[in-house]
């Protein structure tokens, strides 16, 4: 496939999945799965991070669109592996600039309550149902493990992203709007 095919299949696709599946709710906030996503993107874009990490951002919850284990599995005790299920699903069409982030956003939630903290008792009440779940914080062992991870501070970047991208009254870009502004630049980095 030529660079000039995939690209309008990859949005395509992407166009496909967030809507069809992103009016699910976003854990127990008053926003839905893409409002929530157009949040992380937007933040990012407003830090100045590469389109990988737009794009990272945009798509970091993919994984809960694509399970059937229904619409807040954390509220009724399942774990939904949302992280892999995402960066397998991403990987398929980007590098890992894009696919790493997304597979460690949770590990870097749970780095980041077992060294901050402030952080910790700043999470929203659904981050804490699924962080019992996800194996809660990690031990001085696994601290050292995840941050000899490639993309961990990536990781950390996009994390706490995602905790602010949860504003039921903030204007975002719409889907489109990132898309044409990241892809191709996300799509050439590997
Ligand atoms: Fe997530
Ligand atoms: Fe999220």
């Amino acid at each position: 496939m030529t660079a000039e095919t995939a690209i309008p299949r990859i949005k395509d696709e992407i166009l496909a999945v967030y809507g069809m599946k992103a009016n699910k709710a976003y854990g127990l906030h008053n926003i839905n799965q893409l409002q929530h996503a157009l949040q992380a993107a937007a933040l990012a874009e407003a830090k100045g991070l590469p389109s990988s990490m737009v794009i990272a951002c945009l798509l970091h919850d993919v994984g809960h669109m694509v399970h059937s284990l229904g619409e807040a599995p954390a509220e009724v005790g399942v774990d939904d592996r949302h992280e892999e299920l995402g960066a397998n699903w991403v990987q398929q069409h980007f590098g890992q600039a894009v696919s790493e982030p997304i597979r460690l956003h949770v590990q870097a939630k749970r780095y980041l309550c077992s060294v901050d903290p402030v952080y910790e008792a700043s999470l929203a009440r659904d981050s804490v149902i699924s962080l019992a779940l996800q194996g809660g914080p990690l031990s001085l062992n696994e601290q050292e493990e995840f941050l000899r991870t490639p993309f961990a501070q990536e990781a950390i970047s996009l994390r706490q992203i995602d905790e602010t991208a949860k504003d039921p009254t903030a204007i975002t870009p719409t889907l489109e709007d990132i898309l044409d502004r990241h892809l191709t630049a996300a799509l050439a980095k590997g």
